[in-house]
């Protein structure tokens, strides 16, 4: 047997599946490419998440737009963290192209240009579906780690929520945040500090900072009504294809940590709401995050701990999360071994530092009779990735040197018309951009301290009024008296001996 015929069996059982699976491409060997030894992923395992790496222009972003795709065709939802911008082209067909036959013709599977049911989301005021979440539903211990707060100003977090929760005083914004903080160590002092314990303004003062520091990064955009139901994430057309939700976050990559406050707060709220799943042989919903270093970077270490245990925790409610960035080590390990899917496009070797870095990736694949990892890291062209999937079972397949698939939609962005045209058919635009501005914390707090202002300047108002009452009758006694009065009364009445009565009338107070 040649040694080609052993490597397309080899190929073609490891990569056999019973069940659906997306077909990424055929595996190549010494370069060529080996028609119709298919590279598939089981549809099973793709909840067990996944990392699209490569150096620049490799073709990772294309990989995430072939999976995305081929999901949707199954009835799979996907949402999508388009950093860049130039991912909205899967609402449109591909063009097509010879040299996209010719890739094709090489895999061995028929090339088919379509579009995809896309809905626009974004953070920001760009147009889209505004995504937004309250205060409150983060609640005090995620805030705490997004703040980056200590421990005695985490305590404070939680005193004010309680607070609030008792008061029904709802959080909604960071505005109302804000407030009850400053209320806390002003107006509201006293109540407070009754009830919960006395907070110090240095504490409060410090959280504040930090609010205004997320604020600086617009994450007042962010916090707010009406929150996004997550559920909203998992249409299906009427063709049973899955929604592909594109978040444009192409106006955030200065501002990572609005990012990693937006993404930590969504993986909660979908971990808290989706049930969780049996076995059911598919995913619920993928996530992809296209220039995945920005959640890492300036992330602290609590936010950090956060973002590991749910990506731990969300696969059981059948949620899968693909990392796509340029290196590997962009991810914090933790999170690495954790992926199922590990899709290697090449890596460029021009310093020392880049040569440690692709033996420490080779190092990381399974061993192969086939090849020499290393190297094929370095001359895999473009369009093309090592992959290392998990088969129906969960064993990981052989290493596999791919020649991927093309994107059946188009690999480019809209044009403005045709993103009108997308945000138009949006049947979840009108819910979720509708301004709201119901009363909140900030302004029940804002009447609670005018009221007692007014009822405190109402009480003086009284106490003035009774003063100058008393005052004028007591003026027209002694001026009735003052013609009769003694010398002891004129000494009585001095002021000194006043003084110092009162000074032993306050004593015994005391
Ligand atoms: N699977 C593919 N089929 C056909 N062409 C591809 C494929 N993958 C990549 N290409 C070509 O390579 C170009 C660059 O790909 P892509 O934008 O995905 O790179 P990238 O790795 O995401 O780059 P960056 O790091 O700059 O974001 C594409 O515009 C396309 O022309
Ligand atoms: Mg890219």
């Amino acid at each position: 047997m040649s040694d080609t015929q052993v490597f397309f069996d080899h190929i073609n059982k490891g990569y056999q599946t019973k069940g659906e699976a997306i077909t990424l491409g055929a595996a190549m060997l010494d370069g060529e490419t080996i028609t119709n030894a298919l590279v598939k992923v089981p549809m099973k395992t793709l909840n067990r998440h996944g990392l699209i790496a490569g150096a620049t222009g490799t073709g990772k972003t294309k990989t995430l737009q072939v999976l995305a795709e081929n999901l949707s065709d199954q009835g799979v939802p996907v949402l999508l963290m388009d950093m860049k911008g130039d991912l909205s082209g899967i609402a449109q067909p591909s063009p097509g192209h010879p040299k996209i036959d010719e890739r094709h013709e090489k895999i061995g599977i028929p090339f088919e240009a379509k579009k995809f049911p896309v809905e626009i989301l974004t953070l920001s005021e760009q147009e889209g579906v505004r995504l937004r979440a309250t205060v409150s539903e983060f609640g005090p211990v995620l805030i705490s780690r997004i703040l980056d707060v200590s421990e005695t100003q985490a305590g404070i977090l939680s005193i004010l929520f309680k607070y609030c929760d008792d008061n029904k005083l709802p959080l909604l914004d960071l505005k109302d945040l804000k407030k009850i903080l400053q209320y806390a160590t002003e107006e509201g002092k006293e109540e407070i500090s009754k009830l919960y314990g006395r907070i110090s303004p240095a504490s409060s003062g410090a959280i504040l900072r930090r609010i205004v520091e997320l604020e600086q990064q617009g994450g007042d955009l962010f916090f707010g009504e009406r929150s996004f139901d997550t559920d909203d994430l998992l249409r299906v057309d009427e063709n049973g294809r899955g929604y592909i939700n594109i978040v444009r976050l192409t106006d955030i990559q200065d501002r990572p940590k609005l990012f990693s406050t937006f993404m930590l707060c969504l993986l909660a709220e979908i971990y808290a709401t989706f049930p969780e799943q049996g076995d059911t042989g598919r995913p619920e919903l993928v996530i992809f995050i296209d220039e995945a270093h920005l959640i890492f970077k300036e992330a602290s270490d609590a936010l950090l701990d956060q973002i590991e245990s749910i990506v731990k925790l969300i696969r059981s409610k059948g949620v899968g999360l693909y990392f796509v960035t340029q290196n590997p080590t962009d991810v914090p390990d933790a999170v690495l071994s954790q992926l199922g899917l590990k899709i290697q496009h090449a890596l460029r070797a021009f310093t020392a530092k880049d040569r440690k870095a692709i033996k420490l990736t080779a190092e990381n694949y399974p061993l192969s009779d086939f090849y020499e990892t290393d190297e094929v890291l370095t001359s895999l062209g473009i369009g093309e990735a090592l992959i290392s999937a998990l088969n129906e079972k969960g064993i990981p397949t052989p290493l596999a040197a791919t020649l991927l698939r093309a994107p059946m939609s188009r690999m480019d962005i809209l044009e403005a018309e045709e993103l009108e045209d997308v945000l138009a058919a949006s049947k979840l635009k009108d819910r979720y951009n509708e301004a709201l501005d119901r009363e909140s914390a900030y302004e029940l707090l804002n009447e609670k301290i005018e009221k007692a202002h007014l009822e405190e300047a109402k009480a003086k108002a009284a106490k003035e009024k009774k003063k100058a009452q008393r005052s004028s009758s007591r003026r027209s006694t002694s001026s009735r008296r003052r013609t009769t009065r003694s010398p002891l009364e004129k000494v009585l009445t001095s002021p000194t001996v006043i003084r110092s009565v009162l000074g032993i009338l306050t004593k015994l107070i005391k």
